[in-house]
């Protein structure tokens, strides 16, 4: 029996080519990548598009929503808070852009289904899914009540299943959309007396890991995911609290937060850390002794960082 004749040995030919077609690709999305890190690729327009935004009464949110008005793209605006979702839709409206202002508690899974609906049938098809929206509980897991730990994982996890759930169909029929979700720095790298909230935001970390699987999977190439890991930014969510060499490491302004995340969704980056340095603490995470990095977060003070929080009054 010849070589090709014999079944083992077709399957280890056909294995071998599997291996050096999957060795090809890896080193081209490496070159890729490595080519995109030096000439971004061009941003893409998202006008006419339907962005909704998930917390968008405050901090990041409003910015974001206020940046895709710019830019031409319809705005959903979600929010539990009324008065804040009210007064970025009266921002929107002045600089001459559309938007819709819809309260909801993204917590509530009936509210998302039912207020999701309500979106398709009054403004259409959501593109751009932004969840934004975000709680910190800001104690140690001791003083931690149960019912704001439970709050934290509703608010910054599970909602982002319900809002994918209704809005991802529609983009897949047409393979144009784009999910973008907003987790931390901490949830790469913990911090000190944010267990609930570290917790959700790794959950977020691997919540959008899977839904790009899943997505390109179904063979969808035009539908994309982004998850975003901002450090220390000063909205408000984390007032009072205070980094150990703000000259070395100077907490973000929202404005320059909101920049780079615009800037990574239009070029469709799976990821984006602000600042780099967040890749780099995230790597070296994986390659130090737990004892090592107990020792670096002491140094940088993050073992202290919670422990002037105040939180939005
Ligand atoms: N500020 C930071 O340092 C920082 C750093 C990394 C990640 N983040 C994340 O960025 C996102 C935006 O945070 P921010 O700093 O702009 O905070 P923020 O407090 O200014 O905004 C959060 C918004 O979410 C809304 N919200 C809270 N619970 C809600 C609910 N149940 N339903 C609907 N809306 C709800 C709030 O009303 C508020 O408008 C959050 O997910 C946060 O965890 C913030």
């Amino acid at each position: 029996m010849s070589a090709e004749q014999n079944p083992r040995s077709r399957e280890n030919m056909s294995l071998l080519h599997e291996i050096l077609v999957t060795v090809k690709n890896v080193c081209v999305a490496y070159f890729v990548s490595f080519y995109r890190f030096f000439i971004p690729q061009s941003p893409k327009s998202v006008f006419g598009d339907i962005v909704l935004i998930t917390g968008s009464g405050s901090g990041m949110g409003r910015q974001l929503a206020v940046e895709f008005a710019k830019r031409g793209a319809v705005i959903v605006l979600w929010d539990i808070d009324k008065e804040g979702n009210n007064e970025t839709l009266t921002i929107i409206e002045d600089i001459g852009g559309t938007a819709h202002s819809f309260i909801v508690d993204v917590s509530d899974r009936q509210a998302v289904y039912r207020t999701g609906e309500q979106v398709r049938q009054e403004v259409g098809d959501v593109t751009i899914l932004i969840n934004n929206a975000g709680v910190v509980t800001g104690k140690s897991l001791l003083e931690s009540p149960d019912h704001m730990i439970e709050r934290t994982f509703d608010v910054n996890l599970l909602a982002h299943f319900w809002t994918v759930k209704c809005f991802l169909p529609a983009m897949l029929r047409r393979n144009h959309g784009h999910v973008v979700n907003i987790a931390s720095s901490v949830g790469l790298v913990g911090v000190n007396k944010l267990t609930d909230y570290s917790a959700s935001k790794f959950g977020v970390v691997g919540f959008t890991e899977v839904l790009n699987y899943e997505i390109v999977f179904a063979g969808y190439d035009q539908v994309h995911t982004t998850v975003v890991c901002p450090s220390y930014t000063k909205t408000g969510m984390f007032e009072g609290c205070e980094m150990r060499f703000p000259a070395v490491i100077p907490p973000l302004e929202t404005r320059a937060t909101v920049e780079k995340i615009i800037q990574g969704i239009l070029t469709n980056q799976h990821q984006i850390c602000i600042p780099r340095l967040v890749y780099v603490v995230s790597v070296l995470k994986t390659m130090l002794p737990t004892d090592a990095m107990v020792e670096i977060v002491k140094f940088f003070g993050a073992d202290k960082f919670m422990d002037t929080y105040t939180g939005r009054k």
